[in-house]
């Protein structure tokens, strides 16, 4: 059999599609943190990606740049509003993030996601060469390794999940526990950031897994990491991902962003302290806690708005599911108040951008901004958070951090916070602006030492080593 010897499967393509002077369109390779540290292991291999392109009721052709081949699974609009929006954005992600808000369990959201995971599974068992590695993102697509091993029994098979494993007591609401643990199963080693999560998985997949079988053949070691399912071994591991920090490290250096930084500090007022927040606009990132925080401590003048500015670049996220909606509206009422209570004409003190940011400019954001807010309720790792510590190789800057992203695991020279403790988030902005400039650097220094030996490479190097020799990966945080 010809086909790829390495494949990855995501919801979606690394692709958008880009609008050309004479009005026609056409498909362009998207950067992203995941792109980038697959890429070399891609074109090495022969690789290919499986996925969505991201918008309904479009199939483009395989595209092939580098040597690496873009298949797509095209979803209808009622499939991108049943599995995409519904299920997989209305269940599972505020489920599997502690129920910030309530999960919708819809039995045709379900039967969605089953089909649109079978016509993944499907798509990547033709893609896949004679005992390639197929590697599988997410909770989009978490019923793909079984239904995969099913059709194609010579592959190996990795799943990492990007986002929390939730504890068991609120993973036992869904109605469809029992397949999704079943689902994952399916392959060989299934990643998480955190082993906490691991331990998570471990716990249901002995609880459920074995219960629902007739076979009784599923057993855990759960001290080992490893369930036995049948004769096969799927091994369970924590692999925290992580950024490509030298590429931002050496981009935040160069001239250009450096006087476009300067720019903005100017453009903003020259004021004192900036603040900065850089989110998908979702629910999980506390957007409403950090901007709570700055207006006590305006009330209490704790900060003064003549020095004070915060950022917050918020780019729009799944915008027709309806708890995404709602809290666009309840944080733009919140920087309306902060602004009508204490901006001046021409001196707002909350800039709020609500769109998508290019990756130079943003950046220049990071290297402008003094303290970094990143305040989620919970988040499997945080990016951001790595980005701006990748970003300040002048030392100067500060990040204040929510104990609830996994981020927080191994930054610990940030200015920690409970993000459901409002006086712990003043507490540790307050710390975060006041703190003497040698205690500041030596904080950044150490957050920068973590950050750039870690870097996203590593971390697919990682899972995939473990993937290749039958380890159980990630032993350090196990
Ligand atoms: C999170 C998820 C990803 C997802 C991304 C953007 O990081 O873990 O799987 O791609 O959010 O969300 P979207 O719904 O736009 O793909």
């Amino acid at each position: 059999m010809t086909g790829s010897d390495f494949v990855v499967v995501a919801n979606r393509l690394p692709v958008d599609l880009e609008t050309l002077p004479d009005g026609s369109t056409r498909w362009k390779r998207s950067p992203g943190g995941l792109v980038t540290a697959l890429e070399p292991i891609l074109r090495g291999t022969q690789g290919a990606w499986v996925g969505w392109p991201g918008v309904p009721d479009v199939e483009p052709e395989p595209l092939i740049e580098d040597g690496v081949e873009l298949h797509s699974v095209p979803l209808s609009a009622q499939e991108v509003s049943d599995y995409y929006e519904g299920f997989s954005n209305a269940t599972l992600w505020p489920l599997y993030h502690d129920v910030i808000v309530k999960p919708e369990y819809d039995r045709k959201w379900w039967s969605a996601y089953v089909e649109v995971n079978r016509r993944f599974a499907e798509a990547t068992a033709k893609v896949a060469a004679d005992r390639a590695t197929v590697w599988i993102q997410d909770y989009q697509l978490q019923l793909v390794p079984k239904m995969l091993r099913m059709l194609r029994p010579d592959l190996t098979i990795g799943f990492f999940l990007h986002i929390p494993f939730p504890p068991v007591e609120l993973f036992m609401q869904l109605p469809w526990r029992t397949e999704i643990v079943e689902g994952l199963l399916g392959a060989d080693l299934i990643g998480f950031h955190l082993p906490g999560g691991a331990q998570n998985f471990l716990y249901l997949a002995r609880r459920l897994a074995g219960q629902s079988t007739s076979r009784g053949s599923i057993g855990v070691r759960s001290k080992l990491g490893v369930v036995q399912v049948g004769f096969r071994t799927v091994r369970v591991g924590a692999f925290p991902i992580s950024i490509d920090s030298g590429q931002l490290d050496e981009a935040s250096k160069s001239k250009s962003i450096r006087d476009r930084a300067k720019q903005i500090r100017k453009d903003l007022g020259s004021p004192k302290h900036i603040m900065l927040g850089v989110d998908r606009l979702d629910y999980t990132k506390g957007i409403d806690v950090r901007l709570n925080a700055l207006r006590e401590l305006l009330d209490e003048k704790r900060v003064d708005p003549e020095e004070t500015a915060l950022v917050q670049l918020a780019t729009p996220s799944r915008e027709r599911v309806d708890s995404y909606v709602k809290m666009r509206g309840d944080i733009e009422q919140q920087v309306g108040r902060i602004n009508g209570e204490y901006a001046r004409v021409g001196h707002p003190v909350v800039h709020y951008l609500h769109r998508p940011v290019p990756r130079d400019e943003l950046i220049a954001f990071f290297v402008a901004a003094d303290v970094m807010l990143v305040t989620p309720l919970r988040d499997g790792m945080n990016l951001v958070a790595k980005e701006y510590v990748a970003c300040h190789s002048d030392l100067d800057g500060a990040l204040v951090l929510s104990e609830f992203t996994g981020a927080a695991a191994e930054l610990r020279q940030a200015y920690l916070c409970n993000p459901h403790d409002l006086d712990s988030v003043k507490d540790a902005m307050m710390s975060a602006i006041d703190q003497d400039r040698e205690t500041r650097r030596r904080l950044m220094r150490a957050l920068r030492r973590q950050v750039l030996t870690h870097d996203v490479d590593r971390w697919a190097k990682s899972f995939l080593s473990a993937l290749g020799n039958g380890e159980v990966g990630g032993s350090a945080l196990m």
